[in-house]
């Protein structure tokens, strides 16, 4: 799928397989939510734009780099507050915004009960925090928000994927790219991934 990265690494596959692991208690299971974000992390801001700038060494002037713009992290609450510390550890000046999106339990739709973001983004390269996409409803208010402020590009970090969520992003928000650590084959008639890792906030939150 265009725009769609599934990263590899040998250790992030070992993550995913005990996030999925339905006997990872969760203290665990928040552990290794952060361990898979952080191994993660590189990949997904490779292409961040950069500008050139003068830095002084001890011993002359050198060619060095800087983000062009200021980039803003975006967990959707509660599941991508644990992606949210290993991106801050590579980009500790990045600003944080918070968005909270509740699936109906009957629907599956996305309630989105709270967002916590600058007036404007322009000007900002824009990364979006949530484990799981499942039908994409989350994901695409959350960009919603986000471009109506005018974010200057969105990136989207999910753990596990199933392909209706990754169509749904593509067709709502197409120049979103998507990084995932898994594409599931399905959702099941409740909408969640299989086999997927089960509900993400349940398990870290243990409610
Ligand atoms: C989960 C998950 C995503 C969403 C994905 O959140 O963290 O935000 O579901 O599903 P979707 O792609 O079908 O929208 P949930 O609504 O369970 O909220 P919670 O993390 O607070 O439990
Ligand atoms: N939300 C989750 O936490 N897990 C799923 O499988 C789908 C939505």
């Amino acid at each position: 799928m265009k725009n769609l990265t599934v990263l590899s690494h040998p250790l992030l596959r070992v993550c995913v397989t005990a996030l999925r692991d339905k006997a990872t208690p969760p203290a665990a299971f928040r552990r290794k939510l952060s361990e898979a974000a952080a191994l993660m992390a590189a990949d997904v801001t490779r292409d961040l734009p950069t500008k050139t700038v003068p830095v002084e060494t001890p011993l002359a002037v050198a060619r060095g780099h800087a983000l062009k713009r200021e980039v803003i992290l975006v967990p959707v609450l509660r599941a991508g507050l644990a992606f949210l510390d290993p991106f801050l550890g590579i980009m500790p000046e990045a600003k944080v915004g918070f968005i909270g999106i509740k699936r109906d339990e009957e629907t599956a739709l996305p309630h989105v009960y709270s967002a916590s973001l600058p007036a404007s983004l322009a000007g900002h390269d824009a990364i979006v925090l949530d484990p799981m996409l499942a039908t994409g409803g989350s994901a695409v208010e959350a960009i919603r928000l986000l471009r109506e402020r005018k974010a200057a590009s969105v990136r989207l970090v999910s753990l596990v994927a199933a392909p209706p969520g990754v169509r749904a992003v593509h067709a709502a928000h197409p120049g979103v790219a998507v990084f995932v650590a898994a594409l599931d084959p399905k959702l099941n008639s409740r909408s969640y991934i299989v086999p997927g890792l089960g509900d993400a906030g349940d398990r870290a939150f243990r409610v």
